[in-house]
């Protein structure tokens, strides 16, 4: 795909974890919305209860599951919602919670560029596929050109969504790309009762998975191209779940319960919780809902979260769901700074500006503009009230940026209110996601380019220069690297499943917008883009649920976990140099950034083996993390009746699921082994496999056994890992277990972590 660039700017409140959580009805200000979840058990568990709170009140229900799973949203006061969680039946009641798209976190990034992976000839063989995708998202803008259906087959036969009305959006709108479109009921803005996109949010994600090829894209001409989407013979099923507020826990619920009824293959979530408001599993609407559709054959991909680059920050992060990180691709937009003697200094950035290529602007230091009162500190990080109009006006301003809060357009808005006429940002924290400031022409430069600038500013009296207009770059290198905004490990769920799982490309990423006239987002003198670049996890999130779907058409019968297993052990860690991943501060990039590596799209196709994760692994997984027999009892009906939990159900234990990468949390032990099982599903039934280990120093790793040898009887083995600690100076350490053939190379990660 080729690229543009726009200022995205939602209106997202303050996501407060479970505050404020529902709206409230008639003036009981005591009444808000809980979700009663009631596990996987059929529907009409949970009627006499919904008849109860209806007795009450008559609108009183907002949803009723039970098509995946059952249970109901309703408006409770407290004490009702204490009263329903004592009975029978039910596991969990919960606040109604608000989420948050996996938008970067201060809605000001861009400049980076996306094409959709890379080698994605393969998917063109299969264009009968009738795979779909379900986005659970902002809703559609179902006349954008990516979503035109001219190369689409009928309508899966299997479908039983639908489509529905609303002022502004009808049957007409849905064609055989859109295949079904739906919206729930929504208290925070109820004007807002529409499948149709207002934000645009849901249209980018949509038209990443599955948009069809539409040749003239482009950000207003910067880096024009073609667009595609992941898996273009895909079809999209869209649940709108989230307005201008966020998105609502019982409409997501919602959303999934419908899903499973309609037969979407793949669930494709940009959105999430923030980090530090994350709920327990049994009342968090994601992994619940996920955990419903993975078992009902769908197979779940989420957003890792915008809240990196701090550790422990990865949500989403339940093992049935497969959870992605962001990287960078091989693009740049750079905006040039240029001083007189021809001296250019690398600048990144998109404007729309049409400052002259000479020179000319006198340049001021933030710091030498400083009102009295001001000190020469908040001055030189250009903060809100310390610029001296008179000193300024007409000027570019260079700007600090060192830790500071304001970003780049905040200080924008203080140099352009002081009557500034461009604006030059010394930071080192977006690092390689560049911004679009629109009209006003801006850069940001890197702390150590910024040296000459710093030098010249000193040697002159009257300091000129200009700031070129913005190119873009392609072929960048070192490309990907992980995002710093890309939410990382170890998972505070369990630090025994290594999380995220996947990185794929969500650095100014260009795809479907609103094209609507007069939004927020489109630049001053401009018309509306049919395209926008943005960036976050939730665009990583959509190229990976395109390759879960050109992996499902290619071999319909797999599961959920085969699906994921396929994707992570075919990732690549390796970088466009050659050279190992490293995040954009120049680290080296682990498992904890990245998972299993960056995408590939044509691999997983045909992985050759594949860890699949059963219904056991997850319950057993249920029983380590501390929910009772009970309790397990409720959430899985398909639960064996011989099932129990295991004796000694610790922690420790969910290192031993059978996952497609390894996490071990070591306390003074010295050896831990675990075990895990691989499927046969290459093109072979004789097929031998022989194991690379790469570890860590310190750390001796042995498979038993350390080939594998599949027969035409024999398409399942297992080999135990065992890990040695002779000596670990630090930890977390990191390393690889690989199984090849001729044809096939699967690798997992590993991590022991304490
Ligand atoms: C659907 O909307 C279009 C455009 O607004 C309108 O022309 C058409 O009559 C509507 N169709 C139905 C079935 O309401
Ligand atoms: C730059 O020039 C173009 C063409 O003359 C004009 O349309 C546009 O509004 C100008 N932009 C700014 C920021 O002045
Ligand atoms: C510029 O001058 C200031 C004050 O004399 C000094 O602190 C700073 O180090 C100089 N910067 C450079 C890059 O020479
Ligand atoms: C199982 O756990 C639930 C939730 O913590 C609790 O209410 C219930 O009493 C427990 N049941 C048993 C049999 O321990
Ligand atoms: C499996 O392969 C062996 C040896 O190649 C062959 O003799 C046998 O008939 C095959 N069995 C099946 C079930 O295909």
């Amino acid at each position: 795909m080729e690229g543009g660039y726009a200022i995205i700017r939602f209106v997202v409140l303050l996501v407060l974890f479970g505050i404020g959580g529902g709206s409230e009805a008639g003036g009981e200000s005591d009444e808000k919305v809980y979700i009663v979840y009631m596990g996987g058990a059929d529907g009409s568990l949970g009627n006499e209860l919904v008849a109860s709170v209806t007795r009450r009140k008559e609108n009183g229900v907002v949803h009723k599951y039970k098509h995946g799973f059952s249970g109901f949203a309703a408006r409770l006061s407290k004490e009702q919602a204490a009263e329903i969680a004592m009975k029978e039946g039910v596991v969990s009641v919960f606040a109604d919670p608000l989420l948050k798209l996996h938008t970067t976190r201060s809605w000001d990034f861009l400049t980076y560029q996306t094409q959709v992976i890379i080698d994605d000839d393969d998917h063109h063989h299969h264009s009968s596929s009738d795979t779909i995708i379900g986005i659970l998202d902002t809703g559609i803008w179902p006349e954008a050109p990516s979503f035109g259906d001219k190369d689409m087959g009928p309508l899966p036969s299997r479908w039983k969504g639908t489509c529905m009305n609303s002022q502004d959006f009808n049957s007409s709108n849905c064609n055989r790309k859109i295949i079904g479109a739906r919206f729930y009921a929504n208290d925070d803005d109820d004007t807002d009762s529409s499948a149709r996109d207002s934000i645009g949010h849901g249209s980018h994600v949509a038209s990443t998975a599955a948009g069809c090829s539409v040749s003239d894209a482009s950000y207003y001409g910067l880096a024009p191209g073609s667009a595609k989407g992941g898996s273009p013979s895909s079809s999209l099923a869209v649940y709108k779940v989230c307005s201008n507020f966020g998105c609502r826990g019982s409409a997501i619920l919602a959303a999934f319960d419908d899903a499973i009824a309609d037969g979407v293959d793949i669930l494709s979530l940009s959105l999430g919780s923030p980090a530090t408001f994350r709920p327990q599993l049994t009342s968090d609407p994601i992994a619940i809902g996920a955990f419903h559709a993975v078992q009902s054959g769908i197979t779940v991909v989420c957003s890792a979260g915008n809240d990196g680059p701090a550790s422990n920050t990865v949500v989403n992060d339940a093992p049935w769901i497969l959870t992605v990180a962001a990287t960078t691709i091989d693009r740049d937009f750079q905006s040039h700074l240029l001083l007189p003697g021809n001296k250019v200094i690398k600048g990144q950035g998109i404007h729309f500006s049409n400052l002259s290529t000479s020179p000319q602007y006198p340049l001021v230091y933030g710091e030498s503009a400083t009102t009295g009162s001001a000190n020469l500190a908040e001055a030189r990080l250009c903060h809100p009230g310390s610029l001296d109009g008179s000193k300024v006006k007409g000027k570019i301003v260079v700007c600090d940026g060192k830790n500071d809060v304001y970003s780049t357009s905040e200080k924008i808005e203080t140099v352009k209110e002081s009557g500034g006429i461009g604006m030059v940002h010394v930071q080192d924290q977006s690092r390689a996601v560049a911004s679009s400031y629109g009209a006003f022409p801006a850069t940001v430069i890197n702390s150590k380019d910024a040296l000459p600038l710093f030098q010249y500013l000193n040697s002159t009296s009257k300091p000129t220069a200009t700031i070129l207009a913005t190119v873009s770059v392609s072929n960048y290198k070192p490309a990907p690297q992980v995002a710093y905004f890309s939410s990382r490990g170890p998972s505070t769920l369990s630090n025994n499943i290594l999380k995220p799982d996947i990185a794929a490309p969500g650095v100014e990423i260009l795809a479907a917008w609103t094209g609507k006239e007069g939004a927020e987002d489109v630049p001053e003198g401009k018309k509306a883009s049919p395209f926008n670049l943005i960036s976050g996890t939730s665009m990583a999130c959509p190229h990976v649920s395109g390759v879960a779907a050109n992996v499902k058409s290619r071999n319909p019968t797999w599961t959920p976990s085969a699906i994921k297993s396929a994707i992570m052990t075919c990732a690549t860690q390796n970088n466009n140099l050659k050279a190992p991943i490293t995040t954009d501060s120049g680290s080296l990039a682990t498992p904890y950034d990245y998972g299993a590596g960056e995408v590939t799209t044509s691999g997983p196709l045909q992985p050759g083996l594949v860890y699949e994760t059963t219904t056991t692994d997850y319950l057993n997984y249920l029983c380590y993390i501390g929910l009772n027999l009970s309790t397990i009892k409720l959430i899985s009906t398909t639960l064996p009746s011989t099932f129990a939990c295991p004796k000694d159900s610790s922690s420790d234990h969910v290192s031993n699921i059978n996952y497609p990468s390894i996490s071990i949390h070591i306390s003074n032990l010295k050896t831990y082994t675990v075990t895990r099982t691989v499927t046969n599903v290459g093109e072979d039934e004789e097929a031998l496999y022989s194991s690379l280990v790469d570890a860590p120093s310190g750390v001796d790793v042995k498979l038993n056994p350390d080939k594998l040898q599949f027969t035409n009887t024999t398409n399942k083995l297992s080999y135990e890992v065992t890990f040695s600690i002779a000596s670990l100076n630090e930890a977390p350490v990191f390393g690889t277990i690989t199984w090849t053939n001729a044809k096939h190379t699967v690798q997992s990660p590993f991590v022991l972590t304490n």
